[in-house]
This record gives structure tokens, sequence and C-alpha cells, in this order.
């Protein structure tokens, strides 16, 4: 056992050895084959090491082709320097550009930006890259060319002034091309994922449209040495299958313009894409139920005055229902310091609420204060009138039949008591019979003081002055924002 232990692990460790040992092996010649004039990176060494092996084996059709290529590619690559831009001295180098959107997402009012996936085709000439054509057949030849041979030749380096991030993809190798006819044309094409600034006013938002810029530019090359032109009239195509959830795309348009910077003027490509912001989804989410509350809190006018509990809990349901409404609708936007569209509805809509909370208590509390003051107050007319009420029945006919008689009597019978003094000291059955018959309607003269508007009342307007109020707000507000 002693012994079987050790060279079974001699015997791994010996395995171990052999493999880093051929490893290392395989990474001297990588390294060998690295130094090439290509100057290749390690993903392209996997590509191009089965085309030496084909090149060697003279088996296949196109052979003799595929050195020619082979041989006018070198021969491009050897006397070109990618340090200098084509037409060096000269006139600045034209690069056309063109843009097809695959997908747009993201279009997001927090970060203010937007998320485009495009293809970014340039298009230039580069008199270097003149070769005679081998094909014997066709004027034209135009060779299609992987991603190496782009490390190879000039290229704009064009970027995104108003980009926050963007990368190419890799799936499942580079996605772009490189594509040179023997006139010297280059077209070289990326797909590339863009987040774009895009500075968005909010104040008509949910019914707004946004519109955000693309904007494409030469990092170091001033106008001197390039030029950026849109391709052609419809440089900027969008796929037809592009949706946003929330956005209708709208129009797009491009310009071309200089800009000036401190290190010089650059030329400079915008287009704009158009975002109509769907109403939708703020509609079912928002309008509707805030204005489902708002109706809601008009039930109480319609309920009976003594449903204190059921009249304030609706109330400050209510309320509350409409703070929380608020709360969350404006979690999910940016923090802007101005009032937007959806603010001035749900604002209208919880003043409303709290106004229609505030009615109650003004209705409780009137109706409580004509409750109690005839009550506190004995000694006015109100409380004899109410005292007597059983002398002053007797006296009804006679009262009745008296009516002109005392009407004309009145003014001697009130002096008489004004000149007595205080009003406790007159007996209450030769006041009253008196009283009533002087003037049946001040009683409810003075209780008209006491009480400025009925309770019953404020209720009976608010039921018509709410509803009314709330359909000419919308009516309204939705004229104006349409339109804006
Ligand atoms: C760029 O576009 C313009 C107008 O569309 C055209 O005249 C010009 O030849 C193009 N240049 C290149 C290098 O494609």
């Amino acid at each position: 056992m002693e012994i079987v232990l050790p060279t079974a692990l001699t015997r791994h460790v010996f395995f171990v050895i052999l493999i880093i040992h051929l490893s290392s092996l395989f990474g001297v010649i990588n390294c060998q084959t690295d130094m090439d004039v290509f100057a290749k990176s390690d993903k392209e060494i996997e590509y191009n090491t089965p085309e030496v092996t084909d090149s060697v084996s003279p088996t296949s059709y196109d052979t003799k082709l595929e050195l020619n290529v082979s041989r006018i590619l070198d021969a491009l690559i050897a006397s070109h320097d990618r340090r200098i831009r084509p037409n060096y001295g000269g006139p600045p180098t034209e690069v056309n550009v063109t843009a097809h959107v695959i997908t747009i997402s993201a279009v997001s009012e927090v970060s203010m930006d937007y998320t485009v996936d495009l293809y970014l085709r340039q298009f230039w000439r580069d008199t270097r890259l003149i070769f005679d054509t081998f094909d014997k057949h066709s004027e034209s030849t135009s060779l299609t060319i992987g991603i190496d041979m782009v490390k190879s030749i000039w290229t704009p380096d064009t970027f995104f002034p108003n980009e926050k991030k963007s990368f190419f993809h890799e799936a499942t190798s580079h996605n772009s091309f490189l594509r040179i006819d023997n006139q010297g044309n280059v077209v070289r094409s990326i797909r590339l994922t863009v987040i774009a600034n895009c500075p968005m006013n909010l104040h008509t938002f949910p019914l707004d449209v946004q519109v955000c810029a693309l904007e494409i530019e030469s990092y170091g090359y001033s106008t001197a040495d390039i030029i950026y032109h849109w391709h052609q009239a419809n440089a900027v195509t969008i796929d037809e299958n592009v949706h946003l959830a929330h956005f209708t795309i709208g129009d797009h348009y491009h310009i071309e313009r200089t800009i000036s910077l401190s290190t010089g003027n650059y030329s400079r490509l915008t287009t704009y894409f158009t975002f109509k912001r769907n109403i939708g989804f703020y509609l079912i989410q928002i309008y509707f139920p805030a204005s489902l509350i708002v109706v809601i809190s008009f039930v109480s006018f319609w309920l009976d005055r003594g449903a204190i509990q059921a009249r304030v809990g609706l109330g400050v349901t209510t309320v509350l229902t409409m703070t929380t409404l608020m709360t969350s609708t404006n979690a999910s936007l940016p923090k802007v310091s101005y009032v937007k569209g959806l603010d001035v509805f749900l604002g209208i809509c919880f003043f409303i609420v709290f106004a229609s909370l505030i009615e109650y208590a003004t209705v409780g509390y009137i109706s409580k204060r004509s409750r109690c003051s005839p009550v506190g107050k004995p000694t006015t007319a109100i409380s004899y009138y109410e005292l007597d009420d059983a002398a002053s029945s007797v006296r009804v006919d006679s009262i009745k039949n008296n009516n002109r008689r005392s009407v004309r009597r009145v003014p001697m019978a009130n002096s008489d008591i004004q000149t007595n003094g205080t009003e406790q000291s007159i007996p209450l059955l030769n006041l009253t019979p008196n009283h009533l018959s002087v003037n049946p309607a001040e009683p409810f003269a003075v209780r008209h003081r006491t009480r400025i508007v009925r309770p019953s009342k404020i209720d009976l307007y608010s039921r018509f002055i709410f509803p009314i109020f709330f359909l000419f707000f919308n009516v309204v507000y939705w004229s104006v924002y349409l339109n804006a």
C-alpha cells in the first residue's frame, strides 16, 4: 500500500506536467503566428489557420482566385499607412453615413435617455485602396472582408457626442463588415447599441411628444479633414418591426451642421426621432381611478347629515387614496421642479376630494351651532315663543280675530317692554299673544340670523356645484392639453 499510493500520485503529477508542457508549446506557436503583418488578435488566428492549410492543398476550384485576392489584400495593406487619412493634404475626406434602426427600447424619462440598436454604415473613398479587378467579366469588384482588415486600414474615428454608453455586438462574431471595391470605395457597417442622452420636457406629461437626437461626429478630425454627410435623402431608416409599448414612433428627420468647439470646427450629423407618448396606460392606471375617487367623494353629499361616521370615513378615505395615487405616480417619474400635466389633474382631483371633506366639516359645524344656539340663550324671543306654545294655542282664535287691532297695538306693547327694561320681568302669558300676533315671522327671522346658511342647503348645492366643477375642469383640461 505504501508503495502503490506514491506511484499513482507520481503518474498523476506526470500527466499534469505533460499537459502543462503541451499547452505552453501551443502558446509558443500562437505567439509566433501573432507576429504577423496583420497584427491580428487572438480571435482571428483560429479563423485564419484553416485558410492557410487550404491554400497549401491545391485541391479546391477557386484556389487561383483566392490566391489572387490574398495577394491583392497583402499588397494593399503593405503600402497602406493607416495613421494617415485618405487624400492627406488635399480636400477633406467625405464620409457618408446611413443608419438603420433595428430596435428602440427603454425611452426613460427618469434617466432622460433612450436605447437604440442600429446598423451604422460609413462610406468613404480611399484612393490608396484602388486595385486592378481580377474578374474579367465585370467592371467593378467588391471584396467583403472581415473585421481583421479594419485594423489594417484607415477608418474615421466616428463617435456619438450625446451617447451615455454604447457597445458592439459580439455574438457570434463581431457584428461588422468591411467592403472594398476596386475604385477604392470603402463601406464599413457596424451593429451598435447606443444609449443616448435625451433631455425631455415634461410640462405636458403624459400628453407629451419627445424629440430625441442621435448625433454623429468625428472625435479628432475637424472639418479640414473629415466632412460627414448623410448618404442619401433617406439615410435614416427605422425597421418596420420597431414598436414601443408606451410610445408611438413618429417622424424622424436628419440634419448636417458644423459645430464650433475650442479645438476647432467639427462636422456633425444629427438625426431626430419623435416619440409620441401613448396616453392609454395613464388613462387606465391614473386618470380613471382618480376620477372615480372624486366621484366617490360626491356620494357624501347624498348621505344623511347625521351619518357622521359614514361621511367622515368616506372623506378621509378618498383623501388618503388620492394622496397614495399622487405619491405612487410621481415615484416613477423624475423629480422635476415644475408642474406636469398629470400633476395638474391629480392636484385638482385632490382639491375636490379635500373640499368635499371640508364641506362635511362645515355642514357638521353649522348644524351643531344652530342646534345649540336656542339652549344657550334662554332669554331670546324664540324661547318665549317656544315655552309659551301651550298658552298661545289657547288664544289662537282670539288673536286671529283681533289681528288688525293687535297690529296697531304692537308698537305700544313693544315700547312698553323696552321701557320696562328687562324682558324677564314681563309675564310670559301677557307677552306671548301680543308678540305672536305682532310679528309671527320674527322668531324665524331670529333663527335665520343664527343659521347663516342651512346645512341642508350646503349639501343640496354641493350635489350640483362639485360635479359641475369637475366636469368643467375636465373639459378645460383635455382641451388645453390635447391641443398643446
Ligand atoms: C456621399 O453622398 C453624396 C450625396 O449623396 C454623393 O454625391 C457622394 O458621392 C457620396 N460620397 C461617397 C464617398 O460615397
